[in-house]
């Protein structure tokens, strides 16, 4: 099943709830959470109180993509605040098994994403240990980028590796995803698409039901 995850990043914040509510009527079974440090991305994003008082206001699945220094530290707490899915970077972590168990022992469901520039081989060692793979299709840290053309290439890449693993695990793209480019990526081997700034901020409701057709 292909799902949207409208990256939270590019909502009115003065309108929070609304904007929630609209991607979600419109279809979208996640919410993407871009969690960021100032350290292991340039920018610093939002942290658990916002989250914790947006849960308050949807049912929707949190999708959570924390880009933090070893996020091993906050992952409790995430989950305090209502983290359903929690993804961490390969790069962040000292011991990306411990933190994946971390992740599984609070009861939630363990993503593993990587940056552009991180090869898609390095994620092999840990497929028996996830429920989904974020690949970054553009360098972390802001929403608005450019579709990095050589990640579709690592899609597939990745799709192929998933099925030989005979996992179900799902495939989720980051980053510049748009409703020009998101058929690309679906044909690719995508089943979870972030799309942040080509969702919301003015008419959020109609241009998810947009990229929903484009997921049917
Ligand atoms: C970037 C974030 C993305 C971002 C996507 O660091 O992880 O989720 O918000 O935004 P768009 O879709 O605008 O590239
Ligand atoms: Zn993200």
């Amino acid at each position: 099943m292909n799902i949207l995850s409208p990256s939270m990043l590019s909502a009115d914040f003065t309108r929070l709830r609304e904007e929630i509510l609209a991607v979600e009527q419109a279809g979208a079974k996640y919410l993407h959470v871009d969690v960021m440090d100032g350290k292991f991305v340039p920018s610093i994003s939002f942290g658990m109180p916002v989250i914790a008082s947006i849960r308050k206001a949807s049912q929707i699945i949190f999708d959570v993509h924390l880009m933090i220094e070893e996020p091993i530290r906050y992952i409790e707490e995430f989950v305090k605040a209502g983290a359903d899915i929690i993804t961490v970077h390969l790069e962040a972590c000292s011991d990306v098994k411990e933190t994946l168990d971390k992740i599984h022992a609070c009861g939630i469901k363990a993503g593993l994403t990587i940056k552009p520039n991180t090869p898609a081989e390095s994620l092999r060692p840990y497929l028996d240990q996830v429920e989904m793979i974020l690949l970054m299709s553009v360098e972390p840290g802001f929403g608005g980028q450019k579709y990095i053309e050589s990640s579709t290439e690592k899609i597939r890449q990745v799709r192929a590796m998933i099925e030989e693993s005979g996992r179900d695990i799902d495939l989720e793209v980051d980053g510049g995803i748009n409703l020009e480019n998101v058929d690309t990526v679906l044909q690719a081997g995508a089943n979870v698409i972030v799309a942040g700034s080509a969702v919301f901020g003015e008419e959020t409701g109609k241009k998810a039901a947009l990229f929903m057709e484009k997921l049917a």
